[in-house]
Parts: C-alpha cells; sequence; structure tokens
C-alpha cells in the first residue's frame, strides 16, 4: 500500500471530525483512495489543551511551518477558518506544491481568484467541498454531475442555524430572541451569533455557488443581504395562513439576461420540498435546462458531515494526484458579472403597517400602492392595539422598485406609525 502523510490546519469541531473518519473508516479510505494515510502533524494554538480526543500529543504544534515546510508532507487540509493567517498558510503550502483542501467559505468568497490562480500556476489540486452546505456534496454536483446543463437558478437553504430558529418560531411559536438562545444553548449557533442571523454565512456561500453554477466572478458586496432578525411570530401566522413557511433563502437565478442574487427571509410555499427542510439541515434546490429540477439535502455543518467533505476531498485528490493532468482547479470564472439592482427584481411582497384605527386609512394606503404600480392581491387587518391596528397587504409580482416607492409615500403619512415588515415570497414551483 502506498502511504501519503498530510497535515491539518486547526482542530476545531471540524478538525475532530476529520480525526474520527480517518481513523473510524481507515478501510474504506485505503481501499477507495489506494493509500495509507498518515497524519504528520496538526497545528493548533495550543499544544497543551485537553480537546477530549485520543490524537497523540506529538502531532500537535503550534509552528504551521512544520507542515507548511515539510517536504514529505503532500496534502494540507486547512479548517482554521477566516481570512488570515489562512491565506496565507494556504499560499504557502502550494508554493510548496502541496495539495489544498479547505472547508473555509469566506476566503473562497472574497480571496478565491488568487487561490485558484496560485493552485494553478503550481500545479497543485485545489478542493474545497466544505466550504457550502457542510456534508452535501454540492460542488461536486455543479462542478461534476450536472456540466452537461446550462443552470437556470439555485435556491438554497444553506444555513442550519438560522433554520433551527425558523423551525422553532414555526413549530413552536418560539420568538426569534427565544429560538436563537435556544439554538446557542444547543451549540447549533455561535456565541456572537451575527454572521449566520445576519445572513453573511449564506452570502459568502451563495457566491461560492454563483460563481460555479454560472461561471461568473461575483463581489460579495454586489449580493444583496438580509437577516432573519426582524422576523415576529406574526410573520410566522399571517405566513402560514396562506399557505407560506418562511426560510432564509440564498438564490441566484438569470432572468432576461439578468443574474438575480440575494440571500433575505423569504415566503416560499408550504408544500414545496425545500419548506420541508427543517431544523439545522440544509436543502439545495438547482434547475438545469437538461437535468430539470433536483435537490440536495442534508447536514450543513457538524464534526462529521463537514469532516466528510473534508475527508473525501483528499480521496479525490489522492485518487487524481496519480494524472497530473487530473489536476482539478476550477478555472469557470470567466465573466465578472454583477447581480440586476434590486429595484429590478420582480416578485411578490409580504408587507405588514401599523397604522391609525380610522376610516379611510386603508383607502389612503391601497390608494399609494395602486399609482405605483402596485396590485395587491389581498388586504387583512387583525385585532388592535389601543391607537393603532396591524394591516397585512399581500400583492400580486411587482417590481421592487414600485414597492420602495409606495412604502416611502405611505411612511410619509400620518396614519402609518410604521413598515413594520416586508417579506419576498416566491412560488417556487
Ligand atoms: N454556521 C453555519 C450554519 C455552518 O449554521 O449553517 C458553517 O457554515
Amino acid at each position: 500500500m502506498k502511504k501519503v502523510r498530510i497535515g491539518i490546519l486547526g482542530l476545531g469541531n471540524v478538525g475532530r471530525g476529520v480525526w474520527k473518519i480517518l481513523n473510524t473508516n481507515k478501510d474504506e479510505i485505503r481501499k477507495r483512495s489506494g493509500y495509507d494515510i498518515e497524519v504528520a502533524k496538526i497545528l493548533v494554538r495550543d499544544v497543551n489543551k485537553n480537546r477530549g480526543i485520543d490524537v497523540p500529543k506529538e502531532l500537535l504544534t503550534d509552528n504551521a511551518d512544520e507542515i507548511l515546510d515539510d517536504a514529505t508532507i503532500e496534502v494540507v487540509i486547512e479548517i482554521i477558518g477566516g481570512i488570515n493567517p489562512a491565506k496565507e498558510y494556504i499560499l504557502k503550502a502550494m508554493k510548496n506544491k502541496k495539495h489544498v483542501v479547505t472547508a473555509n467559505k469566506m476566503l473562497l468568497a472574497t480571496e478565491g481568484d488568487e487561490l485558484f490562480q496560485t493552485a494553478e500556476k503550481e500545479g497543485v489540486m485545489f478542493y474545497y467541498e466544505a466550504s457550502v452546505a457542510g456534508g452535501i456534496p454540492i460542488i461536486h454536483a455543479i462542478n461534476e454531475s450536472l456540466t452537461a446543463n446550462k443552470i437556470e437558478q439555485v435556491i438554497g437553504i444553506i444555513n442550519g442555524t438560522t433554520n433551527y430558529i425558523l423551525t422553532k418560531m414555526t413549530f413552536e411559536n418560539m420568538t426569534f430572541e427565544a429560538a436563537l438562545k435556544e439554538a446557542q444553548e444547543k451549540g447549533f449557533a455561535e456565541a456572537d451569533p451575527t454572521s449566520d442571523i445576519e445572513a453573511y454565512d449564506a452570502m459568502y456561500k451563495l457566491a461560492i455557488l454563483t460563481s460555479l453554477a454560472f461561471g461568473t466572478k461575483v463581489n460579495v458586496k454586489d449580493i444583496y443581504r438580509e437577516g432573519i432578525t426582524k422576523i415576529k411570530p406574526i410573520d410566522i401566522e399571517y405566513a402560514r395562513e396562506f399557505g407560506y413557511v418562511i426560510k432564509l433563502i440564498a438564490m441566484v437565478k438569470e432572468r432576461e439576461g439578468e443574474l438575480e442574487m440575494r440571500v433575505h427571509p423569504t415566503m416560499i410555499p408550504e408544500r414545496h420540498p425545500l419548506a420541508n427542510v427543517n431544523n439545522s439541515f440544509n436543502g439545495i434546490y438547482i434547475s438545469g435546462n437538461a437535468v430539470g429540477d433536483i435537490m440536495l439535502y442534508g447536514r450543513g455543518a457538524g464534526d462529521l458531515p463537514t469532516g466528510s467533505a473534508v475527508v473525501s476531498d483528499v480521496i479525490s485528490i489522492l485518487r487524481g494526484s496519480a494524472d497530473v493532468s487530473a489536476i482539478s482547479v476550477v478555472k469557470n470564472n470567466f465573466w465578472n458579472r454583477k447581480p440586476s439592482p434590486m429595484e429590478n427584481t420582480r416578485s411578490e411582497y409580504y408587507i405588514r403597517i401599523s397604522v391609525k384605527d380610522l376610516p379611510g386609512v386603508l383607502g389612503e394606503i391601497s390608494t399609494i400602492f395602486g399609482e405605483e404600480g402596485v396590485s395587491i392581491l389581498s388586504v387583512m387587518q387583525k385585532g388592535k392595539r389601543e391607537d393603532y391596528t396591524s394591516v397585512v397587504y399581500f400583492t400580486h409580482t411587482t417590481l421592487e422598485g414600485n414597492i420602495n416607492r409606495a412604502i416611502e409615500k405611505i411612511n410619509k403619512s400620518g396614519n402609518v406609525k410604521q413598515i413594520d415588515n416586508i417579506i419576498r415570497i416566491e412560488n417556487i414551483q
């Protein structure tokens, strides 16, 4: 049996998963890769910390160069996350002719270009299946299994933390705050949950998926992003009444030659398969012009699911390394397309407004919508809260620019206390 030595940068949750898989599935990995994988060194911050895992202490180092400069190490796994020093480590590993596997979505979404170019220049392989949706093989699906297609749209629930929170709000009538607290207690949400609940994590993943599915460079600053903090139980109730569920949806689609790319809470039909992706699961729905619609479902985070993607990438490298021409660097960032401005987005909308409960107020607001070309599907008013009441509008499909102009006028009315929430509706078939 041939032997290969690998180095691992980082021994957090995913690192522990990688270690467990390499040990538990040793025989399968041997058969499938044709190699005995030996972990040569693991980079950690503190070699003395007790990690509750059976990694021999002599494998740990706090000096990255013990891995990056070791000529006997052929593959490096980067799972420390963040931009620095992960980027320097990856670049150095590539320059030292090591193949690299990473799970680092933020780095790929913002600096991926330089990494791909360096991998190509140095003739090393660079794999990143774990960067989007953890254990779900979405990168390989787009890069290999669907390459015969023109991809028309990718619609995903690609953040497990927010999906867990929204599921709790939907099925247990929890508030956002209570559901977040529970997610933190159960270890789904981090102590600082900003990246998940404000949808930065989903935005990075969408940038990677867009780049692969539509062959374009993406500047994450161009992606419209909105988190889930404004969702209230009452929004979920109204959604339910109209046959929808609220999910944090990341989507990219081509419409009339323009690319729509956005991440925001969205009402989707309760019968759609994505509506049934609950708890911390992820789901990605892809439409290709040959394959039709497909959906991938599974765990988007966690030590073993993410470790599964990382170790499978190592095996892909070992299988490919026998033949240098099998270098599998993705070089499909042909264009630099900008997403169409949000004013051009066409959607249906749910708009909840606090208004004075007086004669003529509904008429005044409805007139403004009419003036701005927004056609109303349904209006509802429920209950009364002292001087103000909540009115909810569901619109027909309209341009977001029309909605914005109408909202600006509505906000100026003396009868309106505030616009409480606006949620886009995607009637995915
Ligand atoms: N924090 C992410 C999630 C997993 O909740 O899905 C890592 O990207």
